[in-house]
């Protein structure tokens, strides 16, 4: 009977030295399981005469209760250890003072963006819009771009599966809005556009904002008025010095570059205007019969202008940045100077 009479404080010992509910169980099966300590007391009953029996019997009930009765009182300490310690990992402490949030501030591409959109908004132009995933047709077709025209040319376009490709410029737009829309139209068109190049001056994604000015009458003066005046507005200066040079687009005769005194060193010639004076700020021009024709607009009766402005080249201007991929980069130091 001695080792019976161990059991209880084995089992107490035993229940003690774990701390938690799956190691317990395996614990307990040790004494009060199927081939258990408990168990193998009550078949050694079998060996006995009916007096014995009855006693021995009535003590291993008793020592059984006492296991059972210590094996209870572990497994609530268990829980409520277990308990304590969710609690305490979840507490939240409502008295310590906030992180703090640092206010946020829009791209200044972004904001560009709409201070372009709202100086020609100013001057009558509505805001349209299309798709960045273009067909040969919008992109190049309808602009009267040849098949052989190099701006065709795998070199500077992405294209994708199935005969689409994302759009290079946002002229497209000029041709969606013209099949939708019968004259006189006056639109601005911002985007985004990509071209397969990459350097100081280029990144592979960059903005675009289109112009389109039809109706009987536009004439070139007007293309040169509504410029220069969008440029003065826009770097808020009274004297801005502006000239336009021939240049070629497919989708308009004549063409222009339109230039701008460099706002870096004030036309003495720097780093950033390459010691010219000047800087391209856009493309331009009268808009060709053939991109007319293609809408179905009669050439004879509407005339317009078009342009196309790169929108981070005017961004850089505006804020003294000389390097354009800093825009892309969105190291947080640079984007807060902005917000
Ligand atoms: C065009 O894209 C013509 N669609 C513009 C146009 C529209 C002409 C309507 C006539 C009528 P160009 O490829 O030159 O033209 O681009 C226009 C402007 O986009 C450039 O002056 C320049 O400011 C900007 N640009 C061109 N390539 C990049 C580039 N990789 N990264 C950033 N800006 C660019
Ligand atoms: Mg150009």
């Amino acid at each position: 009977m001695s080792t019976l009479e161990d059991l209880p404080r084995d089992a107490e010992a035993a229940f003690a030295a774990v701390d938690n509910l799956p190691a317990l169980d395996q614990a307990k099966a040790r004494f009060l399981g199927k081939t258990g300590l408990i168990t193998e007391q009550m078949k050694g009953l079998g060996k006995m005469d009916a007096e014995g029996r009855k006693a021995a019997g009535a003590r291993i009930n008793q020592i059984k209760d006492q296991v059972e009765a210590s094996l209870k009182a572990r497994r609530e300490a268990i829980e409520a250890e277990t308990l304590r310690r969710q609690l305490a990992a979840e507490a939240l402490d409502v008295t310590l003072p906030g992180r703090g949030e640092t206010m946020g501030g829009l791209h200044p591409v972004t904001r560009t963006l709409a201070r372009i959109e709202r100086m020609f908004a100013s001057m009558g132009f509505e805001v349209a819009d299309g798709p960045e995933i273009e067909t040969d047709f919008y992109n190049f077709t309808a602009l009267n771009i040849p098949d052989n025209h190099p701006a065709r040319a795998m070199h500077d376009t992405f294209y994708l599966p199935g005969g689409h490709l994302l759009r290079t410029h946002t002229s497209p737009v000029q041709v969606h809005y013209m099949q939708r829309q019968q004259p006189p139209i006056k639109i601005i068109a911002p985007g985004r556009v990509y071209r397969c190049d990459s350097d100081v001056t280029h990144t592979p994604m960059f903005h675009q904002v289109e112009g389109l000015w039809v109706d009987e009458t536009v004439s070139f003066a007007d293309l040169k008025g509504v410029l220069a005046d969008f440029m003065r507005h826009f770097f808020e200066r009274d004297h801005m010095p502006v000239r336009f040079r021939p240049s070629f687009f497919p989708f308009t005769e004549p063409s222009a570059e339109m230039d701008i005194g460099c706002v870096i060193c004030g036309g003495d010639g720097c780093r950033v205007c390459s010691h010219t004076g000047w800087l391209e700020v856009l493309g331009c021009g009268m808009v060709h019969p053939n991109v007319f024709g293609h809408v179905g607009y009669d050439a004879e009766k509407w005339q317009g202008f078009a342009f196309g402005l790169g929108v981070e080249r005017l961004a850089m201007l505006r804020y003294g940045v000389d390097d354009l991929r800093l825009f892309f980069e969105n190291d947080v130091r640079f984007l807060k100077q902005f917000a």
